[in-house]
Order: structure tokens, then C-alpha cells, then sequence
């Protein structure tokens, strides 16, 4: 079975249990950066498990394009991808448990026939911290299930890092209960961690055992279906979606209880073909295959594999990012592709591809051009550093190769090596270990999604925003469309297309058509409407190609029926402009260049 087909049979399951299937949402959020990257099919649906009303009802399904930046480190074994599918499905307060437990069990074991005997299931064994007691559902319906096709399924308590450590799996084992670090999910991980107005709840994770894989010994008989050694391959995750945490750090239930189930799309095909390594799927091979002939090494050689599989993963997602227009730059997204390119490169010269035929995508090779050059003045510094006589590449000069020359420190040990040098590793790592502690911070604050929070005041800037935006287009005229925002409580940041400086007496004009709106008291209301309509109607609108068949658009508008904005968005939004007016004046701080042809502003709530 091809990807695609595995893809198909998921969606059309769901759609025969009343699901309706949506197009995947960019991979870079759209009215969404803050964030980088959409991480997991949950993120564009954010507002609806939080409780606003999907235009396509109450049961949706999707495979959404993911990156996470943060595995790109972990490529190279039989399972970690920086880019794949997550195949999607949410009930907005419509099914809970029950229902979509014995779902997965019918679609895993009849639709795509998994070995019923080879699935493992973890759940949630609560949360003292926060209050949240363990789920004694979910295990009972799996065991029920499993049962009937007669296979034992003991539920166990397998222990956890804070009590002296995970046990290994006793016989007769199946269903398994792990602490908050593992069977609670949320876009910031465990409940400690999450922002106020975030939703979150437990999880039940679907494994498959792949019996006959070289795992690694280290974990012998302490081997559980976490432990990563590779025995055990996460096919999918049933997110129980019922819980929100409040400003004070407690935690609420959502009025509606909510499912988000994700499953990677790649390991599950793979599962179809009894593989334990996702790089055998078709996706893959198509790029892995022309490069065996090209550089005349083989695929199944382990010596060569992590480099074809680094390959394939990069390859692939930096295709994808500039099918989404992402091109290489030093900046954000561009830096992504710039750096899966790159690293590609490196792996490719080792496997003796000629230069030129990574791939056939004309940007990836315009890129390639461009690292060579810097790979040449990387080998010329590396040169120099040899000539002062060392015996050692210190840490500090690899942190420096692989920062300003691009190069990877397996790069620099091949050519310490030839040369007759070390390279001090474990100082690299600590100079490494420095620099991503400085990179994650902004990562973090970029990942916590649509708005920094969904806090009272970061949502009256969100709809002040709005506000905004109409008012630029009033003054400045129809060219002006929303680049990006990013919005906390203390301001909101707002990017959008216009070519030259928006000069003080305008910002003015915008500001007071921002204020006339707050004091009007006009009213936020939801339309849902054919997209075309939509369009028609003039509503403000940034990806229309991307948007579902029905979208949701929000108008500003006073008693007396004038408009004040219309846009497409997801909201979260104030319910009246007037709840905006108790954080003071909106002000618009500064205004500069972003980017060509792209001016930013810096607006605040000023207190009168
Ligand atoms: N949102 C859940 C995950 O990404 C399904 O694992």
C-alpha cells in the first residue's frame, strides 16, 4: 500500500463515522506567527477544541503537514522525521472516549489490518500537581477490545521516573499507565507548563511492536513500551482534549469535552509493510532510490544508511517548504530550509553523489551553489587553524566552523581526522549547549501558538488588531494585507504589505479609527459563508486557495449597522469592542521596515 492509499483509507474511514474531511492547513501557521511551524494537526484547530464553532460541524478529519525543527538532530534512525503527515481527527464536543478508542481499534485491526497481538496502549495515570486524576476509562475499553479477540491485556502501573524508575513489561502486559511526562498532552507539554487559556488533557498512545528489530540492548528487560529503544513504534496519539488552564494555575474542564487524535501518517505505512523503518515507505524511496544509482552505494548498507535516511527526511521537507514559498534566508522559517539543504549536501558528498544532482528542485540547487562557495571559505579557515600547529580542534573553533561556515561537526572530525587532529567534542557540545539554550528561549515563546495566550487582554489586542488592519487599508488603500502578527499582553506586533513609510499624521488616523471602533461599542459577530461569498463580500483574507470550502468571517459593527472590519480568522475575539476599552488607549508605538515591501507596527494599550 502507497502512502497515499494508507492516507485515503484513513480519511474515508472517518468520513464513514460522519467526519468531514478539510484540506491541510499551510505549514506555516497562516494568521498564526508566533509560531514557526505547524507542529501537529491540532494547532490550526486551537479555537475550535477551545469552544468556537468549526464552519464544517462537529466531526473533522484531515492529514496536516507538520515540521518539528527540534527532531532534526534525531534523524537518521528508523523513525524520526522532521517533516511528515499527521492524519487528523477532532470531535468538538460531539464523540468523547468511548467512541473514537474502539474507531482506531477497528481502523488499525480490520481497515489496514495490524496485528491486533503487536499493539501496545499507554494511559494517563494522573496528575497530583494539577489536580488531575488518572483516566480509568480509556484502559478498561482497550482491555475490553482486546479481550474479545482473546488476547490478554493486564493493565499496569509501570512506574515512573520520580518513584525509582520504569519498570520493564511483565507477561500478560499491555496497557500501560505513564505519568503526566508522557500521557498528557498539550502544545507546551506537561500541565506545569502550560500558558494560561491553553487547552490540554490526558492521552492513550497506540504502539506497534516490531519483535524481530535490532533494538538497543541497553534496555533488555527494562524494556516498556516508552523506553525508545526502538522495539516500540508510536503509531497514534487519542488526545482527550477536556481540560483548560486558568490565569491562578488551576485547571478547568472545557464545557465541551473534546477528541484530537494525530498519527503519523509515514509510520503508519510503514506498519502496513511490517517495516520498523519508515524510510522504506514509497515517499522515501523515491528520493533514497535515484541517489543509490547516482552515487552507486546502497541503501541497505549500514554504513551508508543515516546518511540516505538525513537525506530523504531534509530533502523532502525542504521541498515542501518551498512549494509553500519558504526559500533558504538566514532568517525564521528560510533558515530551515537553508539548513535541511545544507545538511543534505554534507551527507550526499559522503555518500559520493556527484554535485548538482541532489535533487531536480531548481532552488535546492541554487542553494547548493551558494553552500559550496561557503564550504570552500569554511576549508580555507579550517586550513588556517591547522597552520598554527595544533594537535586538537578546540570546541570553540568547531562552534565556529559550524556557526559561520555551515559545518557540521561530523564534517570537521572527517577533516580533523585526514589531517591527523582531534576535535574536542565534548567542548563543541558545551559551547552547543549554550547556543541552544539562548535559540530555545525565542523557540519556546514562538511555540506557544496563535497568540502568546489566550489571556482577556491578549484577545482585546487581538480584535484591536483587526481593527487596525481595517483602518490601514482605510487610509493607505486595498494593497494592504496582513503579513504576520504577533500578539502578547503587553502589545501586538503587526506586519503588513506596504512599500514605503506610513507617516505619523496617518498612524494618527489609524489610531482614532481604531479608538472610534472601541468606544462605538460595536459588536464581534460570526458568519459562516461559502468561501466565494465570502470573497465577493470584500472580507480581508490572506491564503484564500488554502481556506475550506466554508469559512468563518468576523465583522465589527456598531448598532447602527456600520462595519468597521471583516476578516477571515479563527478568532479568539472580545464579544463587544467596549470590552477592549477597560486596557486604555490602543496606540501605535512604531512603525518601520520589516522586510521589502513589508512595514511593521508596534501598538500598546495605553492607560488614560
Ligand atoms: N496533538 C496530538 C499529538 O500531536 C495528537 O500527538
Amino acid at each position: 500500500m502507497k502512502t497515499a492509499e494508507v492516507r485515503e483509507k484513513y480519511l474515508k474511514f472517518m468520513e464513514s463515522k460522519g467526519h468531514t474531511i478539510v484540506p491541510s492547513s499551510p505549514l506555516v501557521p497562516e494568521n498564526d506567527p508566533t509560531t514557526l511551524f505547524t507542529g501537529s494537526g491540532m494547532q490550526p484547530m486551537i479555537q475550535y477544541l477551545l469552544g468556537a464553532k468549526h464552519p464544517q460541524g462537529t466531526r473533522i478529519t484531515d492529514s496536516q503537514k507538520c515540521f518539528r525543527a527540534d527532531d532534526i538532530e534525531d534523524v537518521g534512525d528508523n523513525r524520526h522525521t522532521t517533516h511528515f503527515e499527521m492524519l487528523g481527527n477532532w470531535s468538538f464536543g460531539d464523540y468523547f472516549k468511548e467512541e473514537q478508542i474502539r474507531w482506531m481499534w477497528e481502523f488499525l485491526t480490520k481497515e489496514i489490518m495490524l496485528d491486533p497481538s503487536r499493539l501496545y496502549i499507554t494511559c494517563f495515570g494522573g496528575d497530583d500537581q494539577a489536580g488531575i486524576p488518572k483516566d480509568e476509562e480509556a484502559p478498561r475499553v482497550w482491555q475490553e477490545l482486546f479481550n474479545g479477540v482473546g488476547l490478554d491485556a493486564d493493565i499496569a502501573d509501570i512506574g515512573s521516573e520520580s518513584d525509582g524508575g520504569v519498570r520493564g513489561i511483565r507477561e500478560g502486559e499491555r496497557i500501560f499507565y505513564y505519568d503526566g511526562k508522557k500521557n498528557w498532552w498539550s502544545r507546551a507539554g506537561v500541565p506545569a507548563n502550560m500558558p494560561a487559556g491553553e487547552p490540554g488533557g490526558p492521552d492513550s498512545e497506540m504502539f506497534y511492536e516490531f519483535p524481530d528489530v535490532e533494538h538497543d540492548p541497553v534496555f533488555g528487560e527494562y524494556c516498556h513500551p516508552n523506553c525508545d529503544c526502538g522495539r516500540f513504534i508510536e503509531i497514534g496519539n487519542n488526545v482527550f482534549m477536556q481540560y483548560k488552564k486558568l490565569e491562578d494555575g488551576s485547571f478547568v474542564e472545557l464545557e465541551n469535552k473534546n477528541i484530537d487524535y494525530g498519527g503519523g501518517l509515514e509510520r503508519l505505512t510503514a506498519a502496513v509493510h511490517n517495516s520498523a523503518d519508515v524510510f522504506t515507505i514509497d515517499v522515501f524511496q523515491n528520493i533514497i532510490k535515484p541517489l543509490e544509482e547516482k552515487s552507486g552505494k546502497s541503501y541497505e548498507d549500514d554504513e551508508h544508511k543515516e546518511s540516505f535516511r538525513i537525506i530523504a527526511d531534509h530533502i523532502r521537507a525542504a521541498e515542501t517548504m518551498i512549494a509553500e514559498n519558504i526559500l533558504p534566508s538566514n532568517t525564521e522559517q528560510g533558515y530551515f530550509v537553508r539548513r535541511l539543504i545544507r545538511r543534505s549536501i554534507i551527507h550526499a558528498d559522503k555518500l559520493g553523489v556527484p554535485a548538482g544532482e541532489l535533487s531536480d528542485n531548481t532552488v535546492v540547487l541554487a542553494e547548493e551553489e551558494q553552500f559550496r562557495k561557503t564550504l570552500e571559505r569554511g576549508l580555507k579557515e579550517f586550513n588556517k587553524m591547522k597552520t598554527k600547529g595544533i594537535k586538537e580542534v578546540s570546541g570553540h573553533d568547531a562552534y565556529v566552523l559550524f556557526t559561520t561556515y555551515g559545518f557540521p561537526i561530523e564534517l570537521t572530525q572527517e577533516l580533523a581526522y585526514e589531517e591527523g587532529l582531534s576535535v574536542d567534542v565534548k567542548a563543541f557540545k558545551v559551547e552547543m549547549d549554550k547556543h541552544k539554550e539562548q535559540s530555545r528561549v525565542g523557540a519556546e515563546q514562538k511555540f506557544k501558538g496563535g497568540l502568546a495566550d489566550h489571556s482577556e487582554k491578549t484577545t482585546a489586542f487581538h480584535t484591536a488588531t483587526h481593527l487596525m488592519l481595517a483602518g490601514l487599508r482605510k487610509e493607505l488603500g486595498e494593497h494592504v494585507t496582513q503579513k504576520g502578527s504577533n500578539i502578547t499582553a503587553e502589545r501586538a506586533r503587526f506586519d503588513f504589505t506596504h512599500d514605503s513609510k506610513v507617516e505619523r499624521d496617518v498612524l494618527d488616523k489609524v489610531e482614532d479609527f481604531v479608538n472610534g471602533a472601541i468606544q462605538a461599542g460595536a459588536k464581534v459577530e460570526i458568519e459562516e459563508m461559502p468561501k466565494e461569498e465570502a470573497r465577493e463580500s470584500g472580507a480581508t483574507g490572506a491564503f484564500w486557495e488554502k481556506y475550506p470550502d466554508i469559512v468563518t468571517v468576523y465583522k465589527i459593527v456598531d448598532s447602527e449597522g456600520n462595519v468597521y472590519s471583516r476578516e477571515l480568522c479563527g478568532g479568539p475575539h472580545v464579544e463587544n469592542t467596549k470590552d477592549i476599552s477597560k486596557f486604555g488607549k490602543f496606540e501605535i508605538k512604531k512603525e518601520s521596515s520589516s522586510s521589502a515591501g513589508v512595514r511593521r507596527i508596534k501598538a500598546v494599550f495605553v492607560e488614560e
